[in-house]
């Protein structure tokens, strides 16, 4: 028999790397721990970026960062062009999107909601990027989840950027079988979302509003049991790519249109991309549209997408979700360090190291 799906043959290279890009991000999470409350965001970001290049020093794959970090404030980062992976003649190719810290200023702080986080598609050879790169610093992002994409096949309106947060909220509640009270909606606690946390409030909703890390806010409605049915917000582009990946692995939606900050960012974007790109609204499949994708996180502190780090003694304990387009498994992975055993590779020193504490 010669039948299988391509997602269940042994050939499918990310059935085998997937699990390294956990390896990154706990390790990310872990390398990055010491730094957890202690005000410098900056030295997190470096200690995670310093573990993820140390674990794909050494595997075996040709990835290319398309979606990278660090403009937003110029701090420290794995940057788009970047190559991951050994680059082995015959390693499979990957495009890679990552962000070892969403969440810096929660992990300089002290606070909730700090993820390290990869997404990657695989790119076949003549392929295509897999990955769409957004140039703007912001997007408007709306994230909801399966139901809400279920009620929308099954003919109600769809959901869209631009309607009034009353319609919106009402379209979700029916899709969800609630009252517009019972709703929950998160969103980037920002002056710029002033008006849509108002009309929210006024609808009846019940608004969270998060300091910082929209990747988990806008993930969470696409979760069963995260309490949370919409988000939108205007936030980080990058984020908004990392996201897509999710969604498509958890059935989920997101909508996106760049959101230039002022009149100069428009004017150079509409020279980089055109006024139809500009504006344009782009699903999780025009962003991620390689033919996979898989998406994982490690928690470093509590979110609704995974607690954080705890520490026990010797032992580290790390929650971590990987999940994959291909199968929609959504694997959630509970490691325990043992800290007295435990080295991680770090880039910078080229070898396995200890754990700082
Ligand atoms: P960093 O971890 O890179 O600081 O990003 C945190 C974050 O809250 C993102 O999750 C979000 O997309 C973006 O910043 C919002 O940007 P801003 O803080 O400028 O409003």
């Amino acid at each position: 028999m010669n039948d299988a799906p391509h997602s269940l043959t042994s050939t499918d290279p990310e059935r085998t790397v997937e699990f390294e890009f956990v390896r990154a991000t706990e390790n990310a999470a872990l390398n990055s721990l010491q730094w957890f409350g202690r005000g410098d965001k900056e030295l997190a970001d470096a200690a995670a970026c310093d573990a993820i290049y140390g674990v794909f020093d050494l595997v075996d794959i040709a990835g290319e960062v398309v979606i990278g970090e660090g403009i937003k404030d110029n701090a420290p980062g794995i940057f788009l062009g970047e190559q991951l992976g050994t680059w082995r003649q015959g390693s499979a190719r990957f495009d890679i999107a990552l962000d070892p810290i969403d969440g810096t200023t929660n992990i300089a702080g002290g606070m909730p909601n700090a993820i390290s986080v990869m997404a990657a598609s695989e790119r076949l050879a003549g392929e295509d990027r897999a990955m769409k790169n957004i140039p703007s610093f912001y997007s408007a992002k709306l994230a909801y989840g399966p139901e809400v994409v279920h009620a929308i096949t099954s003919g109600m309106d769809p959901l869209s950027l631009d309607e009034p947060p009353h319609q919106l909220l009402a379209k979700v509640a029916k899709a969800l079988g609630k009252r517009v009270n019972d709703v929950v909606v998160v969103t980037l606690n920002r002056p710029r979302h002033a008006d849509f946390i108002r009309a929210v409030r006024e609808a009846g909703a019940s608004l969270r509003l998060i300091t910082d890390g929209d990747i988990t806010a806008a993930v969470s409605p696409s979760l069963a049991d995260s309490g949370v049915d919409l988000f939108y917000g205007i936030g980080g582009s990058p984020e908004g790519i990392l996201t897509a990946a999710a969604m498509k692995a958890l059935g989920g939606e997101m909508l996106l249109r760049m959101w230039p900050r002022d009149q100069a960012e428009r004017t150079a974007l509409l020279k980089l991309v055109g006024a139809h790109e500009l504006d344009r609204i782009f699903t999780s499949s025009d962003l991620v549209h390689g033919n996979s994708a898989l998406f994982c996180a490690t928690g470093i502190s509590d979110s609704p997408l995974l607690p954080g780090v705890r520490l026990f003694g010797n032992k580290a304990v790390t929650h971590s979700v990987l999940m994959r387009e291909r199968s929609r498994t959504v694997r959630y992975i509970r490691a325990v360090h043992d800290l007295r055993h435990k080295t991680i590779h770090l880039r910078s020193k080229r070898a396995e190291s200890r754990l700082q504490s």
